[in-house]
């Protein structure tokens, strides 16, 4: 049921402070006077110790889940001070790469039935990894066989392009290295406001699709390109790639999310007038290298589209013709959560405009079941 709604994406996008909201019910505790704010998640309480005392934690998905693994694994690297590396589904299978008895395997799964990932898992629990799962679908193969894991709660999605799966995945392992992290004294604070933040992310997102008109008018500008570069680092390489997937799965537009940091790596070679570059430029300890990126690329008369913090575009676009797109901040590891909504935006505007499939793009399917 679509309800006021045109399509199930748009509707997906727009429902995400409700869906945040239930991934999150029950889990987070924000203690009274004496009690301290802490994360509890049901599934993996009994495997903590073990998790805590593996070598490595590797994540493992394919698409989007992927994608939001690259977004969470900051948070897991700190908080939990356990090296964390990440697998595309087929490629781990494609290299037999190692996979030891002392890792903890985390499969990420909007569906739980991706043939990749539950390859990729029969091999995991070959090798005697413990293996957690993280997925939307009760009862999904990943589920099942998994050792534990945590259902991210988001409801059914049904549009192919995944997008509230998307931000309910990156809080559940925002949780999990929250429940990893577990009472460290060193880095209590820095948990207690991650769990400040998670509990005021379902607002911030609800002011963050008020960019919906804001966005259709960008998707009116962008019609006719080739071609999007979306530029991010840190925090929000991954929203780089999520929204490049995004733009290229629905709008069937070529997209390419780029690490910043790579920038005089290559991809400077296609900067000129004509080419639109998304920078994703919000405050976070990588700011001031975003500014300078900013620069380099207005030096070579790119055509900027930047995304930064709320009050920030005086400082973003200095004496530049860039559009700025400004959006609340989050706490810097959330911050993610909020970027990829007004690219969501984009992605859907732009595909109704172009006057493509939104729910069901050309030759993608939602749950690919085979290799
Ligand atoms: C569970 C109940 C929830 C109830 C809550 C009350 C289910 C599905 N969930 O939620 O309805 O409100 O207790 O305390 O009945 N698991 C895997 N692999 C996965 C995902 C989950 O093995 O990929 C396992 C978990 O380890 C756990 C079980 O499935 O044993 C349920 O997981 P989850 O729904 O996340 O647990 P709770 O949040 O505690
Ligand atoms: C497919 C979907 O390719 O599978 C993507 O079209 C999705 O949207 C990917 O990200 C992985 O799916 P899942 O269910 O394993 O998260």
């Amino acid at each position: 049921n679509k309800g006021k709604y045109e399509h199930y994406m748009q509707k997906e996008i727009h429902e995400q402070p409700e869906s945040l909201t239930t991934t999150m019910r029950g889990r987070l505790i924000r203690g009274g006077s004496c009690k301290a704010k802490t994360v509890l998640l049901g599934g993996l309480k009994d495997h903590l110790k073990t998790i805590r005392r593996s070598r490595r934690i590797v994540f493992i998905g394919c698409g989007t889940s992927y994608n939001a693994s690259l977004a969470a694994r900051p948070i897991l690297e700190e908080l939990s001070g356990i090296p964390v590396t990440m697998e595309i589904a087929s490629d781990l299978l494609d290299r037999q790469g190692p996979i030891y008895r002392e890792d903890t395997a985390v499969f990420v799964s909007q569906s739980g039935e991706t043939a990749d990932t539950l390859n990729a898992l029969e091999y995991a629990l070959e090798n005697g990894a413990l293996c957690v799962g993280i997925t939307n679908t009760v009862g999904s193969a990943i589920a099942r066989k998994t050792h534990c894991g945590v259902h991210i709660n988001a409801g059914a999605e049904i549009g192919v392009a995944s997008t509230k799966a998307y931000t309910s995945q990156i809080v559940v392992m925002a949780m999990l290295a929250l429940a990893i992290g577990g009472d460290l004294i060193s880095s209590q604070e820095r948990r207690e406001a991650v769990i400040d933040g998670l509990f005021d992310l379902p607002s911030k997102v609800k002011e963050v699709l008020k960019l919906d008109q804001e966005m259709k008018d960008l998707a009116k500008l962008l019609i006719a390109e080739q071609s999007l570069l979306v530029f991010g680092r840190g925090y929000n390489y991954a929203t780089a790639l999520e929204g490049a997937l995004k733009v290229k799965e629905v709008a069937l537009m070529h997209s390419e999310g780029i690490l910043a940091g790579e920038m005089k790596h290559g991809p400077l070679a296609l900067v000129d007038e004509t080419l639109p570059i998304f920078v994703i430029a919000t405050r976070d300890a990588c700011f001031s290298k975003q500014q300078s990126v900013i620069q380099q690329l207005h030096a070579r008369k790119g055509r900027l589209i930047v995304m930064c913090t709320k009050g920030d575009a005086a400082s973003v676009c200095v004496g530049g013709s860039c559009r700025v797109i400004e959006v609340p901040q989050a706490e810097d590891c959330l911050q993610p959560v909020i970027n990829i909504v007004p690219l969501q935006l984009l992605a859907y505007h732009l595909t109704v405009l172009r006057g493509h499939n939104v729910d069901q793009p050309r030759n993608l399917a939602k749950s690919v079941t085979t290799e």
